[in-house]
């Protein structure tokens, strides 16, 4: 797909988005099968800490539909300038429709404006694999299957190391 079906804006997340977004996270991945059912509170302990580097909101002209989020990472190799990203979350009934497509481009195209050197990201291969992201063995992380890890270079040269996400992913 090249572009929402659904016509969409999509702007940084406002005061008073944080019900949405929350109730958004919590719809997105109630039956998803890797989901521990606390992506939604997630995005509440990232932006509390601080740690919501971007937090952008899709629009369809009346309410929001989706979300996504971009937090700070550490690699052990001390390499500067890494995130992480996501949760992304669009509502059931407008999935597949090309919207969380388009926060992961707008995300990817806000974080090289703003000088990140590159954005690492838990998720199926076959998905993201079309925004440029791909499974870098000398980038870890440890618990899922190596694979479904996946880093996206956007400046400078490749780190080498293991992944520490912001505080708030670890409860
Ligand atoms: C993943 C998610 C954000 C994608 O948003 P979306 O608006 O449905 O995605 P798009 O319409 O841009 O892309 C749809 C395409 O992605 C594929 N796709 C969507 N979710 C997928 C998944 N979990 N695994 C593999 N492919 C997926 C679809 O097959 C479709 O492919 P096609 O265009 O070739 O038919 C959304 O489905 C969602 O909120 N899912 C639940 C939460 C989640 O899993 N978030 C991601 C992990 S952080």
């Amino acid at each position: 797909m090249i572009g929402p079906e659904i016509p969409i804006t999509i702007r940084p997340e406002a005061p008073g988005d944080e019900e949405i977004i929350f109730a958004i996270t919590e719809a997105a991945f109630a039956d998803m099968k890797h989901s521990d059912g606390d992506e939604q509170h997630l995005v509440d302990r990232l932006r509390k800490a601080g740690d919501l580097t971007l937090s952008l909101v899709a629009e369809d002209g009346t309410r929001i539909v989706g979300h996504i989020a971009i937090s700070p990472v550490k690699i052990s190799d001390g390499a500067k300038g890494w995130y992480g990203l996501g949760p992304v979350s669009v509502w059931p009934e407008v999935q597949r429709a090309g919207i969380g497509g388009a926060l992961v481009k707008r995300a990817i195209a806000d974080m090289r404006a703003a000088g990140a050197m590159g954005i690492v990201l838990l998720g199926s291969p076959e998905y993201y694999s079309r925004f440029g992201f791909q499974y870098v063995p000398q980038i870890t992380f440890p618990g899922p299957p190596a694979e479904y890890f996946q880093t996206l270079l956007l400046d400078g040269e490749m780190p080498s190391g293991e992944v520490t996400y912001a505080p708030g992913f670890y409860g």
